[in-house]
């Protein structure tokens, strides 16, 4: 089956920076006291629920991957990019890290007790994104847990020639009441948002939804 031009078009711009774009988010974390929270919480929900390990979809150089794993949770990453996934494993050799799309992922039904989507879903044009939370669902656990993350907003941010290289992407900024319906409808509840100010590099306001996957939903 043809690959969808949005997905090319990604592949090739993560490939292309994938070194760069590794050595300025490495430490990002080390900045963003709201973003450790979040994620620690996540980290405490999918330990406590003990329903399988999760998987960093669109894990780019594998920082926030590793994270996760330092939070004692069993994690493994996956990203369209090869250049991401091996900067990755150059970087984590201890973890795992897969290639791979989020939109039809090589994992069983009910395989994972977390996703994390951190600033993943963003080149996902928005008549795909329910394919995307369709494959979330399919393969958490019942009682697994969602984490996504994403610029807030209308417009997109085109970025060109990011590091001097020959490549443009545009960014998709959405709506957290939008993407929250969207996960309802593809049965996953939300229970947790939050909206941040801009800080540091920020050029928009982050947005940041945790959602679950009933624990008596049928496991796809
Ligand atoms: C902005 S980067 C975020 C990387 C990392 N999560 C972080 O926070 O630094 C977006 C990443 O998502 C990956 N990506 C985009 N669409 C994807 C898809 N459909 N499946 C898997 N990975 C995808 C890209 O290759 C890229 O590495």
């Amino acid at each position: 089956m043809t690959e969808p031009g949005f997905l090319s078009t990604t592949r090739t711009f993560y490939d292309t920076i994938a070194t760069d774009y590794a050595d300025h988010f490495r430490d990002a974390l080390e900045t963003r006291p709201l973003d450790r929270a979040l994620l620690a919480g996540f980290a405490e929900v999918v330990r406590d629920a003990g329903a399988g390990p999760v998987a960093d979809l669109g894990c780019g150089p594998g920082h926030v991957t590793a994270h996760l794993h330092a939070l004692g949770v069993p994690v493994f990453g996956v990203d369209l990019s090869s250049q991401m996934v091996e900067s990755a494993r150059r970087t984590y050799p201890d973890l795992r890290f897969d290639e791979g799309s989020m939109l039809s992922l090589d994992l069983p039904d009910g395989a994972l007790g977390g996703v994390l989507a951190w600033y993943s879903t963003i080149h996902t044009p928005m008549d795909r994104l329910p394919d995307v939370f369709a494959e979330f669902h399919r393969v958490l656990a019942p009682g697994g847990h969602l984490l996504v993350a994403f610029q807030s907003g209308d417009e997109p941010l085109h970025l060109a020639r990011p590091w001097g290289h020959e490549v443009s992407l545009d960014f998709l900024r959405r709506r957290p009441d939008h993407i929250a319906g969207l996960l309802g409808q593809a049965g996953l509840a939300v229970h947790a948002r939050l909206e941040r100010e801009p800080e540091g590099v920020d050029t928009a306001p982050q947005a940041f939804l945790l959602a679950r996957k009933p624990a008596g939903a049928t496991r796809s």
